[in-house]
């Protein structure tokens, strides 16, 4: 089994019942982009763990208090399409965060990405990064957005996934060894068209009805 300190698998309660549903094939559309906005709430929450935090005096209705706020910027990077079904549950957590966009898609014979469209705020290295993208399969859409994104100067960049395969998981650990994954759950391979197995099919044809 995988073992690295940047793996955070997010086995929760929450996070098997929403993978119970978007595994299943007789989930339709709805419910599939439902669980998956609900799946991107849990594990965003525990991406956000480690960010620092500053102290700061408020008055409650009752007397003065310290509260804590979230210190540094964060910027969301869904990666087109699929991620977008994550970016309204980590906006729900984090509405202040900036939005950048990367739009890959892997080319259907050789399983490479292809980018199309990058939209990046400018000074990235200010902001703690956050990638969305529910499927982490060949590793390689996931490791040229991090080639882009660190281009573009961001150093503190975490990624979130709902399913991660092992082949995938090796392959950004080595090529992003600074970079940490939180995925709802690794599983062992992929298929000869280098589809996650069990998986939960192609996450962007589900949650969008283009099947
Ligand atoms: C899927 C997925 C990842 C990529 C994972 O996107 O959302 O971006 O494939 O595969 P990899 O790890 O082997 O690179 P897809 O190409 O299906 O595009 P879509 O989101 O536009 O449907």
């Amino acid at each position: 089994m995988l073992k690295s300190e940047r793996l955070h698998v997010v086995d929760h309660p929450l996070s098997r019942q929403k993978l119970a549903v978007l595994r299943d094939e007789n989930t339709r559309q709805r419910e599939f982009r439902q669980a998956m906005r609900e799946l991107a709430l849990v594990l965003v929450s525990e991406a956000a763990r480690r960010m620092p935090t500053e102290a700061v005096r408020v008055n409650t209705p009752l007397a003065p208090t310290e509260v804590h706020r979230i210190s540094e910027p964060v910027c969301l990077v869904p990666v087109l399409r699929a991620g977008l079904g994550m970016l309204d549950g980590a906006l729900a957590l984090l509405p202040e965060a900036t939005v950048g966009f990367i739009g890959l898609f892997r080319d259907e014979e050789t399983a490479l990405p292809v980018e199309y469209y990058a939209n990046l705020p400018r000074e990235l290295e200010r902001y703690r990064v956050m990638v969305l993208d529910p499927m982490l399969a060949t590793g390689g859409s996931l490791s040229a957005t991090l080639a882009k994104l660190k281009d573009h100067g961001a150093r503190r960049i975490s990624c979130v996934s709902a399913v991660a395969a092992v082949p995938g998981v090796e392959r950004v650990l080595r090529d992003h060894p600074d970079v940490d994954l939180y995925v709802g759950v690794v599983d062992p391979e992929l298929d000869d068209r280098a589809f996650i197995v069990p998986g939960l099919g192609d996450a962007g044809d589900r949650l969008y009805g283009t099947l």
